[in-house]
């Protein structure tokens, strides 16, 4: 039997860090190693235009970069395709056709569209762009080019499944049983809070860890972590649990060591410094190997274009068969494609 595609993807706008790494990237290399399913991943550098359309050598230069990161952290080209969106112009296509099949109001309404629109008033000032508006629906090509039938993401992108769904189920009532409606399925990794005790790791909030980080750039990121602040003195009794030290040791230490950590804490027996230095020496060992990876790719930039050349080539053929069969049934095949060859 055919195994049920799965698709997932991140749009290239800076590298990846621990957040994607315990929130999306760990489940991905466990699906793909279950051999249950057939993973794609797709490299969003059209989505990532939707906002960052003026700076397009961001987005270019991400594109590698993003790939590398998933490689380093066990991706594995053998079993997991991974293509860059612009590539596959069967996407920009069905876009066009799905936007019949769902309403601005519907866009507006999106919770997640109408969040990152406040977010960036910024750059759209009172009124957004068509094309950013939209973004829900070329996510919706994404995923049903490729016929996928699950789709891991984080919360926040549920509405986009949903959105996709809609379409789906719409498209399908007019045209007959021709796409596949997606399932979301909540990858349950958690989400992880930044270095200053925001609740959410982002890049644009500077309190991050890169995956891509060197062994001192992780110590400096560390030892200026949100502390206890009202521990002052070492003896001063502390509370790891305001303290973003003791939450990273819950990830990177062990269990015995953690608990360790906070009784002494508590007991005003353990120093800042010493603790944060501990948690670095953890997070720095347990990178180890994704760092090692990534400077072999980081050397070797032509593998990394050969991997993601061949991967974006499958991703076509399985783009254009489904469009195959999406135009047959929308009665846009007047002509054969092999007769219009130029
Ligand atoms: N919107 C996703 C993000 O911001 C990226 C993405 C683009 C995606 N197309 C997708 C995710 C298709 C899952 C399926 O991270
Ligand atoms: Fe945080 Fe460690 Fe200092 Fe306690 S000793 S406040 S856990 S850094």
């Amino acid at each position: 039997m055919e195994k049920k595609k799965i698709l997932t993807g991140d749009r290239p706008t800076g590298k990846l860090h621990i957040g994607h790494y315990f929130g999306s990237l760990k489940k991905r290399v466990e699906l793909q190693e279950s051999g249950e399913y057939e993973p794609y991943i797709l490299i969003a550098d059209v989505q990532a235009l939707t906002d960052n359309f003026n700076h397009p050598e961001k987005v270019r230069d991400n594109v590698r970069e993003v790939a590398i990161d998933y490689l380093s952290v066990g991706i594995n080209p053998e079993k997991t395709t991974i293509y860059i969106q612009s590539m596959i112009p069967e996407v920009a296509e069905l876009t066009v056709f799905y936007s019949n099949f769902v309403t601005i109001a519907r866009l507006q309404r999106n919770p997640t569209v109408k969040t990152e629109i406040e977010q960036k008033r910024d750059l759209f000032g009172e009124s957004v762009t068509y094309g950013f508006l939209g973004y829900p629906v070329s996510q919706a090509a994404d995923i049903t080019a490729f016929e996928g039938a699950f789709v891991p993401v984080g919360e926040d992108q549920l509405p986009l499944i949903e959105q996709c769904r809609e379409i789906v189920r719409k498209f399908n009532h007019v045209y007959g049983d021709i796409l596949v409606e997606p399932e979301a399925v909540l990858s349950s990794g958690k989400r992880i809070k930044g270095l200053d005790g925001n609740e959410k790791m982002g890049k644009s909030l500077g309190n991050a860890i890169y995956l891509s980080d060197s062994e001192e750039v992780i110590m400096e990121k560390v030892m200026g972590a949100v502390t206890d602040p009202n521990r002052i003195k070492k003896d001063d009794l502390g509370n790891p649990d305001v303290c973003m030290v003791a939450y990273y040791h819950n990830l990177f230490t062990s269990k015995e060591d953690c608990k360790k950590v906070c009784e002494e804490c508590r007991a005003g027996k353990r120093g800042c410094v010493a603790c944060k230095k501990e948690l670095a020496k953890n997070i720095i060992e347990e990178l180890r190997p994704i760092r090692e990876k990534r400077a072999y790719y980081e050397a070797h930039p032509e593998l990394v274009d050969a991997i993601l050349k061949e991967g974006t080539k499958k991703a076509r053929n399985t783009a254009k068969a489904t469009m195959k069969k999406i135009k047959q049934a929308m009665m846009l095949n007047y002509f054969d494609d092999t007769e219009m060859s130029v």
